[in-house]
């Protein structure tokens, strides 16, 4: 008796609930056998209880355990080459997503289209960067923030801020010169230093030295970090999780919304004093934002500027624009600088044209200073920016996600509709730029094709659509200026004094040897294959960690350049 009331009692909501998962299942599932069934593009393998993870899986065991999800569908892609695009149906892990490689396509989603940009995205980047945030945030309020920040990141202000990327690549030229003739050490790490030091002190005027010694800023951030996982149950269960993220982030806040009172105390001193002191320094983009929104509350209200205060709402989220900053672009400029030095140490001759160019634009072997003077020179340096490109679209750091819209299609190669309700969207930066219809001998490094004429057997096709690692449309990277002089300073500054050559032989033998006695038993039994460690026959292959950072983080060597 009392047992069954037990079953009654708690199985009831527990039958309802399961009754429950299995509806919203079948209707879930049913919904992708439909789509099947009016002939969307999909890869083959799809089953109704895992959709396509098999099929991934499969393709993914052919690769290194860490290898980028996208390396893995270079097959889907040669399967689809008439639709160029196809959907994965991620079921039960997400929404199901129409991937696609195609520039036209690609166009209609960042500009004809201009899909919005996915809905919970700034609940899962909420631990990282606090709260809304340019990257995340809807219409109406990305509006707002755009506008403030555009000014910020413009041309000539970049411009203007070259003197402090020559301060801060001279450290890194530091941190080279000591590992000259040294050990094996990584790249990417260093690489990260710098770009973390760039964006801190280009977006707040704070000079972290991060390169030399951990800042507090950095530090924070990496403790948020390492309890960071959009999927890890170890990590997302764990109870410590959200008061150690909700305390670092806290850190994080203090220390800028600090900076920030300071540029709002300093601005207000500059403006009741004489107006024809013109600062000395170049102004950090955060400093330009409040600026203009200071003026426009200003006009708004029409209130002396001297009474006005730093608004805690306004500080709030510019805090979280400055840690989406570091988190928008920290891995993906460190990234591109590895693999641009990665690309010239497999291309001598390139490398060598890079030189003769340095060499002609700033004669002396200290080009810093000179572009300390003349911050424009970066401007002449035409092959060097060409080998950024080149870089950049053989081994772009992110791709573009998007949500699909109820009653909105997409047209695809074939002039036919297809809908994307409930469905995102994915541009496979990779495959777009690799594309055999728009780029001439697309797998080869070849800086050449981005200084010739329309017309040269080397020009690539529509490169406004079929180049795109930033994106394009509104929602495209607000930062790119800062990237490419970035990258042209940290060249410029190093390609002429040093050599750096990957190091991967050496690095798989010793950890072969760290591994010791007990792999090579389990191996000679057959119990471990030998795991494959290349992807198309690239080594320093792209992997899953954010940023699509090199394998193993770069092990390298550096030697003075032999010239
Ligand atoms: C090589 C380096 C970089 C690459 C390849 C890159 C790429 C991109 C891409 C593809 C998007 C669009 C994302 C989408 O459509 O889903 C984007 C957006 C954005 N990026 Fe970058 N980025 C880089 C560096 C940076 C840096 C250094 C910063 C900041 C200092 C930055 C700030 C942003 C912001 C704020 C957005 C959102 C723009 C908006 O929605 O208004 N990025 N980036
Ligand atoms: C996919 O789209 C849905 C519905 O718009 C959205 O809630 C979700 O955040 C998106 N998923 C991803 C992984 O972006
Ligand atoms: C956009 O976001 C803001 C702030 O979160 C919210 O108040 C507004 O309703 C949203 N608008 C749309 C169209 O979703
Ligand atoms: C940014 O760079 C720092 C190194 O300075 C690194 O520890 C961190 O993991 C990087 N990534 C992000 C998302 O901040
Ligand atoms: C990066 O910076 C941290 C301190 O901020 C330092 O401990 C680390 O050694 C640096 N990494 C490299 C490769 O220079």
């Amino acid at each position: 008796m009392a047992l069954s009331r037990l079953l009654v009692t708690v199985g009831t909501p527990l039958a309802s609930a399961l009754i429950y998962v299995l509806c919203i299942g079948y209707r879930k599932r049913a919904r992708i056998y439909r789509l099947r069934q009016q002939g969307i593009a999909m890869p083959d393998g799809w089953s109704w209880w895992f959709g396509h993870l098999l099929v991934l899986d499969k393709k993914l065991k052919k690769l290194p355990h860490d290898a980028n999800v996208f390396m893995a569908m270079g097959d889907m892609i040669e399967e689809h080459k008439d639709t160029e695009y196809f959907l994965m149906d991620y079921w039960p892990m997400f929404q199901p997503v129409l991937m696609t490689f195609a520039p036209e396509i690609a166009a209609q989603v960042s500009n004809k289209l201009d899909l919005p940009k996915p809905a919970d995205q700034e609940k899962s980047f909420r631990p990282i960067i606090g709260g809304p945030s340019l990257i995340t945030m809807n219409e109406t309020q990305w509006k707002f923030w755009r506008s403030l920040f555009n000014n910020g990141f413009s041309a000539s202000h970049m411009l203007s801020l070259v003197p402090t990327l020559v301060d801060t690549v001279d450290v890194f030229c530091e941190k080279l010169s000591s590992h000259v003739n040294g050990d094996i050490f990584f790249l990417d790490d260093m690489a990260m230093n710098l770009t973390m030091d760039v964006i801190i002190k280009t977006t707040l005027d704070i000079d972290l030295d991060n390169q030399r010694k951990e800042h507090k800023l950095a530090r924070a951030l990496n403790v948020i970090l390492d309890w960071h996982s959009f999927w890890d149950p170890r990590i997302l269960l764990n109870p410590l999780r959200i008061p150690v993220q909700w305390y670092y982030g806290r850190v994080m806040d203090t220390i800028i919304k600090a900076e920030l009172q300071k540029r709002f105390n300093e601005m207000k001193a500059e403006r009741t004093t004489d107006p024809s002191n013109q600062p000395k320094k170049a102004k950090s983009v955060i400093a330009l934002a409040l600026e203009e929104h200071m003026s426009q509350k200003q006009r708004g209200i029409n209130q002396a500027f001297e009474t006005l205060k730093l608004d805690p709402q306004f500080a709030t989220i510019a805090a979280n624009q400055i840690r989406m900053f570091i988190f928008a672009g920290n891995d993906s400029t460190a990234t591109t600088l590895v693999y641009t030095y990665h690309l010239l140490s497999q291309n001598p001759s390139a490398l060598a044209k890079l030189r003769e160019e340095h060499d002609a634009v700033f004669q002396s072997p200290n080009a810093g200073d000179r572009l300390r003077d003349d911050p424009a020179l970066i401007n002449q340096c035409r092959y060097t920016l060409a080998v950024i490109k080149e870089a950049l679209r053989l081994f772009p750091p992110s791709s573009s996600l998007r949500d699909g819209v109820a009653g909105v299609s997409i047209v695809d190669l074939q002039g036919n509709q297809v809908p994307t309700d409930n469905l995102n969207v994915t541009i496979m930066h990779r495959y777009v730029h690799v594309h055999p219809r728009f780029w001439p001998r697309p797998l080869e490094f070849i800086p050449e094709r981005w200084l010739v004429e329309p017309g040269h057997e080397l020009y690539p096709k529509s490169p406004l659509t079929s180049y795109r690692p930033f994106e394009h449309g509104t929602r495209n990277c607000i930062a790119q200026t800062l990237v490419y002089n970035e990258l042209r300073v940290a060249l410029i500054m190093t390609a002429r004094k040093y050599d750096i050559k990957p190091a991967y032989d050496e690095w798989d033998s010793r950890e072969n040897e760290r591994l010791g006695v007990f792999a090579s038993v389990a191996k000679n039994f057959g119990l471990k294959g030998n795991e494959c460690k290349t992807v198309l026959g690239e080594r320093a292959y792209q992997t899953t960690r954010s940023g699509a950072h090199p394998a193993n983080r770069y092990p390298c060597r550096v030697t003075l350049a032999q010239r």
